[in-house]
């Protein structure tokens, strides 16, 4: 009786993972903005991923519903709504992964650094939080623009004392996701066979994707590589003309953001060779201090930045003239933040 006691305390603790006798870690992951376009679909993806065990759903207002709803969905998490400054300490608490798709998103004729009067404000005071509750959690930042609000939460967190480049990881993916879905529309070859790495950072030119390394192999004319890349780097623009002042991209973004942050559990979980592209603290790949690649992410998070491989002349130029942009858009955060 005692044995069958011990195994159904056990089962009833541990969620298994598949056939696998390894039990799945504890790991609470919270969102901030989960009230938000891409909160509430994030919000929904990642109570349906088993490696979440505590779904921790910040927003200033609005989130108790948003926890009610997903909370009856018969998956691992358990779910908590909290709202309003006073709730974040406890939201946060704990937290092995931080995703923030806090902040407001572009309109028609804006850009993504227009958003940056409100959003870097945002940005700071969740980054403060985060450095008093849960220091050690892996930061997925999705809040534009994220070329800036990066390094000011890296600023945030020294101030602190409790920086970690390994740990701050702004959120690209979704770059990826365009790529491989453009690239797999003109290569005509499986979309779910496609891989594209996109470097450089998250706003218009700096958007570089490397398609002279997608896979599988395609022989594209330069004209049609000229073109893939422009709509990669317009993918934001292009969503946010058809919702023509309802916002941005909200449900591929909240795609892209679960793809991201199961990556970051992953790493944390010891999976071996977790790779995917984000924007971090890299000075392998220019003398900017903050540049996306393809990062292995492990249990301390980001564990190797890789190179960008060799790159065609046409990539060649557009990482040369992407470099301007990226380093303002840096030096405007670093600058918001000591202010
Ligand atoms: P939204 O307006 O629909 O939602 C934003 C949410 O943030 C709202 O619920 C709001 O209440 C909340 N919020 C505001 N201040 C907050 C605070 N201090 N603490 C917690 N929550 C707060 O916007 P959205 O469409 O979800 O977009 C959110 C952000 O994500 C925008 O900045 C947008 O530009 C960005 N975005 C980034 C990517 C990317 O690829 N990285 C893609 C799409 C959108
Ligand atoms: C995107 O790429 O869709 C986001 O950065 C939102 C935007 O403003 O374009």
């Amino acid at each position: 009786r005692s044995v069958q006691s011990a195994v159904s305390r056990t089962s009833s603790h541990l969620t298994r993972r598949g056939y696998a006798t390894e039990p799945v870690p504890e790991r609470k992951v919270a969102i901030l903005g989960a009230a938000g376009g891409i909160g509430q679909p994030l919000s929904l993806l990642m109570k349906l991923n088993p490696l979440v065990s505590t779904l921790s759903l910040y927003d200033i207002a609005g989130t108790p519903g948003v926890a009610a709803d997903v909370s009856h969905i018969n998956s691992r998490s358990e779910v908590t709504g909290y709202a309003g400054e006073e709730e974040l300490g406890k939201a946060l608490e704990g937290a092995d992964v931080v995703i923030i798709p806090a902040g407001v998103p572009r309109k028609p004729g804006m850009t993504r650094d227009d958003l940056f009067n409100i959003n870097a404000g945002i940005v700071k005071s969740l980054a403060t939080a985060i450095s008093k509750y849960c220091p050690h959690a892996l930061v997925n930042m999705i809040s534009n623009p994220v070329n800036s609000t990066v390094p000011i939460a890296a600023e945030v967190f020294k101030k602190a004392g409790t920086y970690d480049e390994k740990r701050l990881f702004g959120v690209t993916t979704l770059d990826v996701v365009r790529a491989k879905t453009f690239y797999a529309g003109k290569a005509k070859v499986p979309v779910a066979e496609v891989n594209v790495p996109v470097v450089g950072g998250h706003a218009g030119v700096t958007i570089l994707p490397l398609f002279s390394q997608a896979t599988p192999q395609a022989n594209l004319d330069d004209d049609v590589i000229k073109a893939l890349t422009t709509r990669t780097q317009d993918g934001g623009t292009e969503v946010v003309t058809a919702k023509a002042g309802k916002g941005s991209a909200t449900l591929s973004m909240a795609y892209a953001g679960a793809i991201f942050a199961d990556a970051c559990l992953k790493g944390l979980n010891g999976v071996p060779d977790v790779i995917e592209c984000s924007y971090v603290q890299s000075n392998l790949i220019s003398e900017l201090p903050f540049f996306a690649s393809k990062v292995r992410i492990g249990k301390n998070g980001v564990e190797e930045i890789l190179g960008l491989g060799s790159l065609s002349d046409f990539e060649q130029q557009g990482l040369e003239n992407l470099k301007a942009e990226l380093k303002s858009s840096i030096e405007k955060g670093i600058k918001f933040a000591s202010q």
